[in-house]
């Protein structure tokens, strides 16, 4: 679609550039172009900046608009070529920033039959003008930043072909198409859209493409699909759609491409009359609530190349061998079924033609060849996820897959080594080993140059880190934690140095010094829970891009590291138990969302400026992140970051660490005199806690300005005085603790702290107040329980995600906007299970496969 108005665009363009040539030599010179038009298009694009650098080799179109040249002729402007109205602005990838205003002057450039936004930094909302660009046939705002509502006018837009408003931040339901009878594109991808699905497209015969993908939908799928009767792409995956997948959907006859998954459809699968013969290529229904068998009719989807029916709970036995008949399928998600069959892999590689992805996770699953005659053809794959198949021994079958790139067999119950050929098979990039008995690698030296991903977690790989790994020179991510390692970090690990960016060797037996290589890429370094001594290498300033620093519970005896604050990417920093002494100098983290320094022998006072320049903490906007990944991490979800941090009382587990999580943990140390009337400034505050120190005097007012608190320890200090009143407007502080200090004075009376326990403010001088003579009435029933109920146990619990966690973990991010009385841990629990309850099926795996899947596609 895209190609085609380009091209189109090429002819005006050449021709008035014959005219400007012709101008040269017929002076005077003559402009084409309509006064009135080029100076709105002149002040349009002073309206806005252009965000440098811009994407590598690419000028910004409107750097070629110059204010006494011919509009025409600028780049990405097309004109009439009988009336030189301009009719086409197409500033796609121009690296343009700015907001949108109501009344910019893009809204006086009217008959436009194009217009082209797309891949800019544009944001604002979009007038209700936008309605008066009558003659529009084409409009791209995609992968913008452009948010609010969509205007109802843009139902004048009547002869609109190709709407694409995918990737931004629109909100609301969907306008009427009703009128745009012509439309052959409609894509709103990746917003907050919510509301049903737009019913207005009905007998809209010249849709072909739909992309409901990825927002807040809910409501049911209309019965009588079959009225888009030229659809050929329906993606609507991540939303809330629910009731029946609509059999209709299948009777026509364009139908190619069909994305469904991550929804909450329910009821059995039924294909009805299918469109013969069928074109359908992909059809992904994983991830929603189906039940009951697999249809046998989908072997007249003969044309299927991808077929996901993850999470289809069959409840009962399955015939795999319907699939063979899918002579032409290339991607299969059958991961998590509930099926009582076996399922044998040997067979399904022996019948199949053209598999390379398979994911089978979740299933029992057979590895061993049962039939005597072997050395059968099996098909070659490049992805096996067999995750959680309760398989015993390695699968002798792998040995002889020389196209396997990626393979996920973490969650089994593997024994012993890593057989010696896996490391030899020639593509090999990924492998996930995690969560098995493996004891060792198999092997001590061998180049493998190509692996970029290794995953060893949660087994008992025991000895030295094996020096192979060093000659694993594409290497991404290693995560070997959760061992029996012991020795040095291996130096030669600085072989790796450009490209390694997650490194996660927590909880093993590991001694020595950190390694002071210079990790040029690193992005992520977990070395927390082992034996690990002498300083923290300086070298460390030179990892430029490192985002997380956790050295957690070993042996580390040096300075604070006030010299880490040149790291202009830090977000995490632990520090936490180890032998760290000496004062905390002042450091400006601008970056810092995330710091414990907490249980070690830090000493001496705090300036009362101390915090003014830790800006990421008093505002989070610096981060905003084109990525939209929530988590730390990589951007594939492959790889989460993860830690504990003592938050309500309680050590907690954040399995995956939010973007938009703050912590500050200071606790366990030898801090004396005041606490520094600048934490007033850290805004964005989730946490803190400053327990078990030696401050002082009182505890300052501005605590009364971190709005977003919710857990605040203050316990086992010697404050004095009185509890500002200013605290009890901290409507999302759900955790107090003031004991063990020599508190005077009336406790302020907001619901917070009637909500807490007796103890949070016992073992102090003198407290009174109507807020304590309630959470203290009777010391036999003690208020406000703080922990939660053990939660029932999941079916499956791929995610090994510590709920509580996540409800601490994800809790912020729902509490900015919700109601603020809604501040109980059960409220949380609620919005916890809204937004995760329904991915719970999901494994990692299946979102592997997808992405693989996906950036196959892509290719
Ligand atoms: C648009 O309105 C803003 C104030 O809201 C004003 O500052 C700006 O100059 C106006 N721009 C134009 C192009 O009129
Ligand atoms: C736009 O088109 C209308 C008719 O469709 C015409 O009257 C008008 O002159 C054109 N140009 C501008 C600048 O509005
Ligand atoms: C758009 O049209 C409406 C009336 O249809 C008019 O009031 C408004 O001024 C127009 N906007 C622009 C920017 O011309
Ligand atoms: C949309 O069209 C209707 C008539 O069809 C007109 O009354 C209205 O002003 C138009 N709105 C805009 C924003 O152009
Ligand atoms: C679908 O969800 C809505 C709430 O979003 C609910 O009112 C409706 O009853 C549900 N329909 C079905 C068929 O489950
Ligand atoms: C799996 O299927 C069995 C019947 O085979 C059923 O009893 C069980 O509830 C199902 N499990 C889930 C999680 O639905
Ligand atoms: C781990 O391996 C060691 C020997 O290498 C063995 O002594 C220990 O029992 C194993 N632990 C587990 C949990 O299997
Ligand atoms: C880095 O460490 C190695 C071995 O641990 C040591 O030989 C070398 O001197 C150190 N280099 C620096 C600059 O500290
Ligand atoms: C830390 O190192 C210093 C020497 O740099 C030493 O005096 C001190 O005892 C060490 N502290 C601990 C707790 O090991
Ligand atoms: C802090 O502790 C160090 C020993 O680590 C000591 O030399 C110093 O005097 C202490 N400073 C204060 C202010 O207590
Ligand atoms: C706290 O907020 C008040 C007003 O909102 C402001 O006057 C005061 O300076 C703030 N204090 C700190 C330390 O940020």
């Amino acid at each position: 679609m895209k190609g085609f108005w380009n091209s189109r665009s090429i002819i005006p363009i050449t021709l008035s550039f014959l005219f400007l040539f012709t101008a040269e030599f017929a002076a005077p010179a003559r402009h084409l172009c309509h006064p009135v038009q080029r100076d709105a298009l002149l002040k349009f694009k002073n309206e806005f900046k252009v965000k440098k650098p811009c994407f590598d080799g690419i000028l910004p179109k409107t750097e070629s608009w110059a204010v006494n040249t011919d509009c025409c002729s600028w780049d990405g402007i097309t004109c009439d070529t009988k009336s030189w109205e301009v009719i086409e602005l197409d500033l796609s990838r121009s690296c343009l920033q700015g907001r949108l205003r109501f009344n910019s002057s893009l809204y006086k450039v009217k008959n436009l039959t194009n217009l082209d936004l797309s891949y800019n930094y544009f944001s604002g909302r979009i007038s209700s003008s936008i309605g008066n660009f009558s003659h529009l046939t084409s409009l791209d705002l995609s992968k913008n930043y452009f948010s609010g509502s969509i205007p109802s006018s843009v139902r004048n837009l009547s002869h609109l072909t190709y709407l694409d408003l995918s990737g931004n931040d629109f909100i609301g339901e969907l306008p009427s198409f009703g009128s745009m009878n012509q439309l052959n594109f409609l894509s709103v991808e990746s917003n907050k859209f919510s509301g049903n699905f737009p019913h207005s497209l009905h007998n809209h015969g010249t849709l072909s493409e739909l992309d409901l993908s990825h927002n807040q939908f809910s409501g049911t799928l209309p019965s009588n699909m079959s009225s888009l009767h030229n659809l050929e792409y329906f993606q609507a995956w991540d939303n809330s759609f629910n009731g029946t997948l609509p059999s209709s959907l299948f009777t026509i006859p364009s139908l190619t491409y069909v994305d469904l998954r991550d929804n909450q459809l329910k009821g059995t699968l039924e294909f009805g009359n299918i469109s013969s013969p069928s074109q359908l290529t992909v059809l992904d229904l994983g991830n929603n609530y189906f039940t009951g068998p697999i249809p046998k009719s989908i072997s007249k989807l003969v044309n299927l190349q991808d077929l996901d029916l993850s999470g289809l709970n069959t409840q009962g036995p399955v015939d795999f061998s319907i699939f063979s008949n899918l002579k032409l399928l290339q991607l299969l998600n059958l991961s998590h079924l509930n099926t009582t069959t076996t399922i044998d892999l040997n067979a399904i590689l022996r019948s199949s033609q053209s598999i390379f992805l398979l994911d089978l996770s979740g299933n029992h699953v057979s590895t061993t060849n049962k039939s005597s005659g072997a050395n059968h053809h099996l098909q070659m794959v490049s992805d096996l996820y067999l995750s959680g198949c309760g398989i015993t021994e390695f699968p002798e079958l792998l040995r002889t897959q020389h196209k396997l790139t990626n393979l996920d067999i973490s969650n089994n119950k593997i024994k012993g080594h890593v057989p010696g050929w896996l490391w030899r098979l020639p593509t090999l990039k990924f492998v996930d080993l995690s969560y098995n008995m493996f004891i060792g690698f198999g092997l001590s030296s061998l180049s493998k140059p190509s692996m970029q991903y290794l995953v060893g977690s949660n087994n008992n790989f025991t000895g030295e880190i094996p020096s192979f790994i060093c000659d694993m020179r594409s290497l991404i991510t290693l995560d070997l934690s959760s061992n029996n390692l012991n020795g040095y970090i291996p130096h030669c690990m600085g072989n790796l140095k450009s490209t390694l960016s997650f490194l996660n060797l927590r909880q093993n037996r590991l001694t020595g010094d950190l390694p002071n290589n210079t990790f040029a890429s690193l992005r992520s370094l977990d070395v927390g829970h082992n034996q690990l001594a002498g300083k923290l290498p300086r070298s460390l300033t030179r990892f430029s891009t490192l985002e997380v620093l956790n050295v957690k519970s070993n042996r580390i005896n040096d300075t604070f590291p006030v010299w880490l604050s040149s790291l202009k990417h830090l977000q995490v920093l632990v520090l936490r138990s180890n032998e760290f002494h000496g004062q905390i100098h002042q450091a400006s983290f601008s970056t810092l969302r995330i710091i414990d320094i907490s249980d070690n022998h830090f000493n001496g006072t705090l300036p009362s400026n101390y915090f003014v320049n830790w800006s990421a903490m008093s505002s989070l906007k610096t981060n905003k992140d084109r990525s939209k990944e929530k988590y730390m991490g990589d951007i594939f979800g492959y790889y989460h970051d993860s830690m504990v941090l003592t938050n309500k009382g309680i050590e907690m587990e954040l399995v995956r660490i939010l973007k938009i999580y703050t912590a500050l943990d200071f606790s366990g140390n030898k801090l004396e005199g005041k606490i520094p009337r600048s934490i007033g400034t850290l805004k964005e505050l989730h946490v803190l806690n400053l327990s078990h120190n030696a401050f002082t005097h009182r505890i300052p007012s501005s605590m009364g300005n971190l709005t977003a608190l919710e857990s605040l320890d203050v316990s086992q200090n010697k404050l004095s005085r009185d509890i500002p009143q200013e605290l009890g407007n901290l409507s999302y502080l759900a955790y107090m603790n003031f004991s063990h200090n020599r508190l005077t004075g009336l406790v302020p009376g907001g619901t917070q702290f009637r909500r807490q326990q007796c103890s949070s403010f016992e073992e102090n001088s003198g407290l009174f107040g109507p807020a304590i003579d309630e959470v203290c009435r009777d010391i036999h029933t003690p208020p406000a329980k703080q922990q939660p109920e053990t939660p029932k146990p999941e079916e499956e619990n791929e995610e090994v995600l510590s709920w509580v966690a996540a409800a601490i973990g994800f809790g912020p991010g729902f509490v900015f906007g919700s109601t603020i009385g809604c501040i109980l841990f059960s409220c949380k629990q609620e919005w916890f299970m809204k937004a995760f309850g329904r991915n719970k099926r999901r494994s990692s795996a299946m979102l592997k496969s997808r992405q693989a899947a996906k950036s196959r596609r892509g290719q």
